[in-house]
């Protein structure tokens, strides 16, 4: 079975849909599942964005699509349904930019671990600790990073994954990335002590992360693989980083991997395709 990971989306929901319809048609595959890593960017209104969400999306528009997908034109929603006859719904993980009270409420209202987060059911936010079999895997999913605050990891969520049985999870989908993974643009090491150890005892076959917005891996602990994932579509200038700058919001090289399951290979997506899907504009919805 086939498996795509999607990198921080920061809102262009647009763009992960089309680049899912894209990555079907032109490698003539079938996802039997796809899994983003967080930072979804899933606020349910402007206003409760956090400060640095509402500055890039001020500059970036496209950050805006996840409000047009809670209240679409007849447009959008043309799209985005034809998008889901396509593509199966989008399993995501937590970040450290989403509204987590917003999401606390469709658990505690939908009295389930996994909910859908819009009207298509095209995107599915899945509760810090929870494990589900997808496409014939068992797969632990891990939000949020480790940092003192309101975006820390989840103690109580960290602690019951601790209490798995070693090897029996197959997948770990985490937003932060192991302790060590990279350094920021100051040269401090970047990761959490937790998330290494939770990968040390779980042992699964396979770690995907995201939050770095770049890519980062295959990286080996123990038996486990690691990868981390690119931004879906990065910001339209980067002071610190401009070879990071995308004026034509492209899908970004590098944001999206797919996994064979019957060989457990693990592409990171390069195809000259992504450029394909771009652009500030909902009407431009990429392969619809
Ligand atoms: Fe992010």
């Amino acid at each position: 079975m086939k498996i795509a990971f999607i990198g921080d989306v920061h809102g262009h929901v647009r763009h992960a849909l089309g680049a899912l319809v894209l990555l079907q048609q032109r490698r003539g595959i079938r996802l039997d599942a796809a899994i983003q890593v967080g930072d979804m960017g899933a606020y349910p209104a402007l206003e409760r964005m956090d400060a640095p969400s509402r500055r890039f999306a001020a500059e970036n528009p496209a950050e805006h699509d996840f409000f047009r997908l809670l209240d679409p034109s007849p447009e959008f929603a043309a799209a985005v349904r034809r998008a889901r006859r396509l593509v199966p719904p989008v399993l995501f993980a937590s970040g450290n930019h989403e509204d987590f009270e917003w999401l606390a409420g469709l658990h505690e209202t939908q009295a389930a671990a996994v909910v859908p987060v819009d009207p298509f059911d095209a995107f599915r936010h899945v509760e810090c600790g929870h494990v589900t079999t997808v496409a014939g895997q068992r797969i632990a999913f891990l939000g949020r990073i480790e940092e003192p605050g309101y975006m820390d990891l989840d103690a109580a969520a960290h602690a019951l994954l601790l209490t798995i049985t070693p090897g029996t999870v197959d997948i770990l989908v985490t937003h932060d990335g192991p302790f060590g993974l990279c350094q920021d643009w100051r040269g401090a090491t970047q990761g959490s002590p937790k998330l290494s150890d939770l990968i040390t005892h779980l042992q699964p076959r396979l770690h995907v992360s995201g939050h770095y917005h770049h890519e980062n891996g295959p990286r080996r602990y123990g038996r486990t693989t690691s990868y981390a994932l690119a931004e879906l579509v990065n910001p339209k200038t980067n002071r610190r980083r401009p070879e990071r700058a995308n004026p034509q919001q492209r899908v970004t090289p590098g944001s999206i991997a797919l996994l064979d399951t019957d060989t457990y290979a693990m592409e990171y997506l390069h195809d000259d395709w992504l450029a394909e899907v771009c652009g500030d504009d909902y009407k431009s919805f990429a392969g619809l």
